[in-house]
């Protein structure tokens, strides 16, 4: 008798937690469209990624391999169920053309940026070492930042934090039309 309440008990609640789960999920994509951006803000949030974040997953860091390496198409995470995969470089070329990086923008942008909490997006916390408060030990590709004052992460950190600059005076002008 005991072990079925408890049986009960267990049902109900993951029922409970699982609902809980697919709430927050929607509002996070309601949010995310919701708010749309304008024309200019949009291309400044581009412009900041093609000369500061991007040039960051082409470049060798002492002691790990490229992120392009393995989150290119072609790398290892190119199989995976990752959503963070690079647009594949042109024979002979090291930077991605227009097209390709407006490709991997919208992928960061989507897959990786947190609209509710932007510190705590992936592309911020997954190669950020342990120590500084990341998951880099749960990174394959490793602790690639070492601190919150390496000058590459705080590139991303600042064009996340524009991004999110952007969406919350576009969702305030939003809500004062209303
Ligand atoms: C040696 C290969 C390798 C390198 C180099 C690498 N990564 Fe990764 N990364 C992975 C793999 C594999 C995963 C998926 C499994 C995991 O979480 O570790 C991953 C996951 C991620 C994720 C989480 C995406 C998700 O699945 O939610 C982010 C963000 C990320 N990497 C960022 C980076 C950045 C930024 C760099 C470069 C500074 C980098 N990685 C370099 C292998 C690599």
């Amino acid at each position: 008798m005991t072990r079925l309440l408890v049986g009960i008990t267990v049902a109900v609640v993951v029922f409970w937690a699982t609902e809980i789960v697919a709430e927050m999920t929607l509002v996070r994509a309601g949010t995310a469209q919701e708010v749309n951006l304008s024309n200019s803000d949009q291309n400044a949030d581009f412009e900041e990624f093609k000369a500061q974040v991007e040039p960051i997953f082409v470049k060798k860091r002492p002691g790990h391999a490229r992120c392009y390496v393995c989150h290119g198409m072609s790398g290892a995470v190119g199989k995976m169920r990752s959503p963070f995969k690079l647009q594949e470089l042109s024979p002979g070329k090291d930077f991605w053309t227009e097209d390709q990086s407006r490709q991997n923008f919208e992928m960061v942008v989507t897959n990786l940026v947190d609209p509710v909490d932007p510190l705590k997006s992936k592309i911020l916390v997954h190669p950020l070492a342990s120590s500084a408060g990341g998951e880099g030990m749960f990174h394959i590709g490793g602790q690639q930042f070492p601190s919150r004052d390496d000058p590459d992460w705080q590139k991303i950190e600042k064009w996340v934090q524009d991004l999110d600059a952007h969406r919350t005076s576009a969702g305030a002008a939003k809500n004062e039309e209303k």
